[in-house]
């Protein structure tokens, strides 16, 4: 029995179990929230141009990227942090703030893989429930036991909704430990919450350049925090958790923000068509800040419609969440693609 080998809270945990990722190609790929444009074309470039750099270990601050987003984001190089895909910022902050035995809060249902970080750690993880309506109840602040991270994406996936930048700071306030406010999807928002880092010393925002930035492939995050707490996280991370590669690729990736216009509008207008297309379809789709949506219906299973999309090459996201129920995710994609997602839907329903 290997597992006397490892410690106890790794045998006992099932591990987080990614999105399929089908290698055979062939899929209309609706399931992981990806982009279905190209990334801006002067990522190839800075791509082509940093392999000549690739026999020297990279920056290990990948202080080229901070420059640029901070002039981006209008604060100073040292108030970010860089790593490995915003989950690597997800894990360094958990590692860096909460021991085995303490606890770490999260939304239900949101990112299934802040339960993941918080049992790699033996931490207790508290669940709070969000409301039928997306918004978080009171208890969500409450100040309770050895309380050491709050963990809330903004907009929350699976359902794309947002908790406003008003009722993020009131909860910080209220809060006795740090607050990360995942934003991967942000750039898909309407609202952001990086002015309460300024504001409140106990927020943090991480953000990724996987789904607005086209570069899921690449594997590129950030932190914004205020710099004392991006000292510390600096201790935890790994040495060099950024390549060389794609520290050229972010940056030239976050420098073209028409880039970034331009595709948020496509995604935003398919966004639209795909809410009203679920409508009429009858399912019942929330109202999304993200680039996917949360699709129920009230009279029939949805399990099924994942499967039998899925045996037409059509890969949506089926999710089910005891205690919640189960629904679809569905990425927004390309016109095209979302064109012939409803027509598919509307035949087999
Ligand atoms: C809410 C949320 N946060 C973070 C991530 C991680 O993104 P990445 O590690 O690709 O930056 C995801 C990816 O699906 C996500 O849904």
């Amino acid at each position: 029995m290997v597992s006397q080998y490892f410690r106890p809270e790794i045998v006992r945990m099932t591990g987080y179990t990614p999105g399929e990722q089908p290698q055979d190609g062939g899929y209309i790929k609706l399931n992981t929230n990806e982009n279905p444009y190209p990334p801006s074309p002067a990522v190839a470039e800075a791509i082509s141009a940093a392999i000549a750099r690739l026999p020297k270990y990279p920056d290990p601050l990948a202080t080229q990227f901070r420059l640029k987003a901070a002039e981006v984001l209008s604060v100073e190089p040292n108030w970010i942090l860089c790593g490995n895909g915003s989950d690597d910022i997800l894990t360094i902050v958990t590692r860096a703030l909460v021991a085995a035995g303490q606890t770490l809060r999260l939304p239900y249902p949101s990112y299934i893989l802040y339960r993941t970080l918080a049992e790699l750690q033996g931490a207790h993880w508290e669940e709070v429930f969000f409301q039928p309506d997306w918004t978080l109840p009171e208890q969500f602040a409450s100040a309770t036991g050895d309380l050491k991270l709050v963990f809330l994406a903004n907009p929350n996936s699976p359902s794309g909704t947002v908790v406003p930048p008003a009722k993020v700071a009131e909860l910080a306030q209220q809060l006795p430990c740090p607050l990360l406010v995942d934003e991967a999807y942000v750039d898909f928002a309407e609202t952001n919450c990086l002015g309460l880092v300024t504001e409140n010393e106990k927020v943090m925002v991480s953000r990724s350049l996987s789904k607005s930035y086209a570069l899921a492939g690449l594997r590129f995050g950030y932190l914004v925090a205020q710099p004392p707490l991006i000292e510390q996280m600096i201790k935890v991370k790994d040495s060099y958790n950024c390549d060389t590669l794609s520290i050229a690729a972010a940056t030239a990736a976050i420098d073209d923000q028409q880039w970034l216009r331009d595709t948020r509008a496509k995604i935003l207008a398919t966004r639209g068509r795909l809410v009203a297309g679920m409508r009429a379809l009858g399912f019942v789709t929330v109202d999304s800040q993200a680039n996917f949506v949360w699709s129920t219906h009230p009279h029939r299973p949805v399990r099924p419609l994942y499967e039998e999309l899925k045996r037409r090459r059509i890969l949506v996201r089926y999710m089910d969440y005891p205690g919640w129920g189960d629904g679809l995710r569905i990425t927004v994609g390309s016109d095209e693609q979302i064109d012939t997602l409803l027509d598919v839907l509307r035949r087999i329903m």
